[in-house]
């Protein structure tokens, strides 16, 4: 396991997503804010998804972690469809815990990643009133490229801003339909 120190010094251990973790997502998903829970909607939470979820992360489909405060998970962040060169960024930490500079080292965590693996851009998208989202995606180098329609994990339609991380210089990703890979 390895670890991230926040600005509290408090730290927390982290590791890749992985079987048996099922439950443990979903008391994550549950003990969101609703705010935070509008926010972060990547994939439903009933088994079946799960299992989808874990399987696609363990397969290397796709690159899922998790965080832990004792037993519980205080963060999940992932890029999904990890095995191109167009992964999708994913990031969501439970509310005690915003504000601590953790946001910004999981972004770090999946930027090394994906340049290590080769990887030619990355792709997000997020709401349009998620200040805090953008203020970190914009500080650690993601650019606006516009707005799309996002399919959220419960179902819901919504505008969202398109950004994009580059790794190889001027390369576009290719269009895609902004939903989850389960
Ligand atoms: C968005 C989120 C991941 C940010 O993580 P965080 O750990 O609170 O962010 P950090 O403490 O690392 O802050 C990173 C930078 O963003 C800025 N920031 C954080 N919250 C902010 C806010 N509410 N308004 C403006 N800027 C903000 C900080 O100033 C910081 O910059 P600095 O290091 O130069 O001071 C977190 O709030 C979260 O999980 N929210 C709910 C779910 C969500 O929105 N997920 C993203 C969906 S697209």
């Amino acid at each position: 396991m390895s670890e991230f120190i926040l600005k509290n010094g408090k730290s927390l251990q982290y590791r890749k997503l992985q079987q048996g973790d099922e439950k443990s997502l979903s008391a994550f998903n549950v003990a969101l804010s609703e705010k935070s829970r509008t926010l972060f909607m990547p994939h439903g939470y009933n088994n079946e998804t799960l299992t989808k979820v874990i399987n696609r992360a363990e397969s290397g489909e796709d690159a899922a972690f998790i965080a832990l405060d004792g037993e519980r998970i205080a963060a999940y962040w992932f890029l999904w469809w990890f095995n191109t060169p167009f992964p999708v960024l994913g990031i969501g930490i439970l509310d005690e815990f915003h504000s601590m500079g953790l946001g910004k080292q999981l972004m770090h965590h999946l930027i090394d990643l994906a340049e290590t693996r080769g990887c030619e851009t990355i792709e997000l998208t997020t709401a349009l009133d998620n200040k805090a989202g953008q203020a970190l995606y914009e500080k650690t180098g993601f650019k606006r490229i516009g707005v799309v329609e996002n399919i959220s994990g419960d179902g819901k339609i919504t505008e969202e801003i398109h950004m994009v991380y580059s790794i190889k210089p001027g390369v576009v990703p290719p269009p895609r339909k902004h939903d989850s890979p389960v």
